[in-house]
């Protein structure tokens, strides 16, 4: 056997961790349901009463009353508990939902980028199903069945000492079968629950490369992967259905055995006058009766292990790190169709600024000293000593040959990942000491592969200033120049953006992705290889654009093509994650002879 898994430990504690909420339902259920079996449970004896009356030739009208009213009490009170107890099922499962977004969405993006999306949507979807079964039918189930195991027991003991032992040996051989198969079952469920993430792992791999995969001819090979899990999957739920149906056949078994062995005993212990007839029927029903906490406890601890396997998995999640900062409310989703901007808050300077004129607090500064940074699994630094300093105002150019670690430079001023030595501050102040939400507020961050929302115009360029008015969305988009586009989704900021027929080229997907950064007037401004796919006239455009943004913010752009930089305040050429020469273009054309080999092949010179 396997070492438990770090999660797997606590897995008690875990469960208690999600019913804890909701103990009140929790309980009442499992109040009503014990009350039901208890009911169920005085049946035998009702029948006993019933059958010694007839048998002094008393009247049976009232045994019978009672014995109609005992079932009829229980039969509802079952109703409303097994209610009660799936409603505090979904609830179970809600709170697991939402616990694990929550917790997705705060993740490191180191964390996040080792983990492959399809998995982590098969836990979010599925294992936080199977808790719901866990955390309340099992728990109830155990509970409800434990006592009227024990209930009935006591009742047999009542009725017939030499009996009871009989059952007994017959329970004890049960509770030793159990404990075989409990682990297989436990193993099976966890592997199936691995391979449906696989499943989905695989899925998404050929998805989010889907025109690769066509272009490349691999679609059966894809297939095939997906196949595997799905077969793994297949594989693991047969066994798991086997030892499962081995569990339950067992258990119904023992109980036949029991009563068959009761009724051979127990017919001889009549015959000899040992014991009433009576007694032997009420004895004999209470062993059938048994079969039900029995079954009840039997499938429970299967539905345990399943429960467990998730468990696990909902634990290697909750173990990955989070980034220390709170998520904001969110606003409330504004449906697609909806025509104008709820008014935001009101905004100095009017749509004439949105070009990202940096408000009150002025330009930001940057600061590396003597950075070094590795990515978890490289062995290769990424950033090694690096020291830079990028004035408040201006614009600085980080120039370099692919690799060199230029998006590594951008990223970690976002705080996206620690560097392991030295320090980066923003204005004078070291990032550990801002608190996340606000240096990100501060930052316009375009990425090197920007990212285009499923959604409407409106709110992909709005999507970090929800409260920003239709003139304010439409002067950037003019600054951007994205009139064209907006022209052809009908001037309409509602129209869908991801539909078929309206999908955008690479250069208007960097557009609008700069469209959204400046439209959240930042006082730094990283944009990475942002012209990269834009035609000459456009970048030419964005260029200018550029330019007249540094005035007033900080602008810090990635740019393997020369041409975007030639008119920065400061070049830093990166070579393998160092600075290895700094100054303007006629300058470093003069000095560094990698700058001067760039620019040359890029006909600058
Ligand atoms: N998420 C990542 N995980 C591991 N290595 C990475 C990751 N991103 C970048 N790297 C590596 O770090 C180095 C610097 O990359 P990067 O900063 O993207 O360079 P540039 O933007 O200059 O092309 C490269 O060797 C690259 O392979
Ligand atoms: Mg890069």
């Amino acid at each position: 056997m396997s070492a438990p898994a770090a999660g797997e430990r606590h897995w008690l504690r875990m469960i208690a961790g999600y019913v804890r909420p909701h103990r009140g339902p929790f309980v009442a259920a499992a109040v009503l349901l014990l009350a039901s079996s208890l009911l169920g449970l005085a049946q035998p004896l009702a029948a006993k009463a019933l059958i010694d009356g007839l048998t002094a030739g008393q009247g049976v009208g009232r045994a019978l009353v009672v014995l109609t009213g005992l079932v009829i009490v229980a039969a509802v009170l079952l109703g409303v508990g097994n209610y009660l107890i799936l409603r505090t099922a979904e609830a179970v499962a809600l709170d697991g939902r939402r616990g694990l977004v929550r917790h997705l969405l705060r993740l490191t993006v180191p964390a996040l980028q080792r983990q492959a999306p399809g998995d982590l949507l098969a836990r979010v979807a599925g294992d936080t199903m199977l808790l719901r079964q866990i955390a309340s039918q099992s728990l109830i189930d155990i509970f409800t069945g434990g006592v009227m195991l024990l209930g009935a027991v006591v009742l047999m003991a009542v009725v017939d000492l030499t009996l009871l032992g009989v059952t007994a040996v017959v329970v004890v051989l049960l509770v030793v079968i159990m404990g075989l198969l409990m682990p297989r079952i436990r193993a099976a469920a966890l592997r199936s629950q691995e391979s449906v993430g696989d499943m989905g792992a695989a899925l998404e791999r050929a998805l989010g490369a889907f025109t690769t995969m066509k272009a490349s001819g691999t679609e059966a090979t894809e297939a095939a992967r997906i196949d595997a899990a799905a077969l793994t999957a297949y594989r693991q739920g047969v066994s798991l259905a086997r030892w499962g149906s081995v569990a339950g056949t067992s258990a119904g078994l023992a109980i036949q055995v029991a009563f068959l062995v009761v009724l051979g005993v127990g017919g001889a212990r009549v015959a000899s006058g040992a014991m009433p007839v009576s007694a032997l029927v009420a004895f004999l029903l209470y062993v059938a009766y048994l079969s039900h906490p029995v079954m009840q406890l039997v499938g429970a601890g299967t539905y345990l292990q399943i429960g467990r396997a998730a468990l696990t998995r909902i634990a290697e999640i909750d173990a990955l790190p989070t980034e220390p900062i709170d998520l904001p409310t969110a606003p409330p989703v504004r449906a697609a169709t909806a025509t104008g901007v709820p008014a935001g808050p009101a905004r100095v300077g009017g749509p004439t600024t949105a070009t990202g004129a940096g408000s009150a607090p002025g330009p930001a500064e940057v600061v590396f000293e003597q950075v070094s940074f590795r990515y978890p699994d490289r062995d290769e630094p990424a950033l090694r000593d690096l020291t830079l300093t990028v004035p408040a105002g201006g614009l600085t150019a980080l120039v370099g040959p692919s690799g060199s670690g230029k998006t590594t430079v951008l990223a970690l001023i976002e705080r996206f990942a620690e560097p392991h030595q030295g320090r980066i501050l923003v204005d004078g102040r070291p990032l550990a000491d801002w608190p996340l939400a606000e240096l990100r507020a501060t930052i316009g961050y375009v990425e090197q592969d920007v990212a285009v929302l499923a959604g409407t115009l409106r709110e992909n360029v709005a999507y970090a200033t929800p409260g920003a008015t239709d003139e304010e969305i439409r002067a950037v988009l003019r600054t951007t120049r994205l009139g064209t586009l907006l022209d052809r989704l009908g001037d309409d900021l509602d129209a869908p953006v991801r539909h078929r027929g309206l999908s955008l080229s690479g250069g208007e997907r960097q557009r609008i992705a700069l469209a959204r950064a400046l439209l959240r007037r930042p006082r730094l401004l990283l944009l990475d290889e942002v012209t990269s796919q834009l035609d000459a006239a456009n970048e030419a455009a964005l260029r200018e654009v550029i330019q007249e943004i540094s005035r007033r913010t900080t602008v810090v752009v990635v740019a393997h093509r020369l041409s975007t930089v030639l008119a920065a305040d400061k070049i830093v050429v990166l070579e393998n994650g160092t600075a290895r020469s700094v100054g303007s273009h006629p300058e470093l054309v003069r000095t560094d002879a990698l700058y001067a080999s760039l620019a040359a092949e890029q006909a600058l010179v």
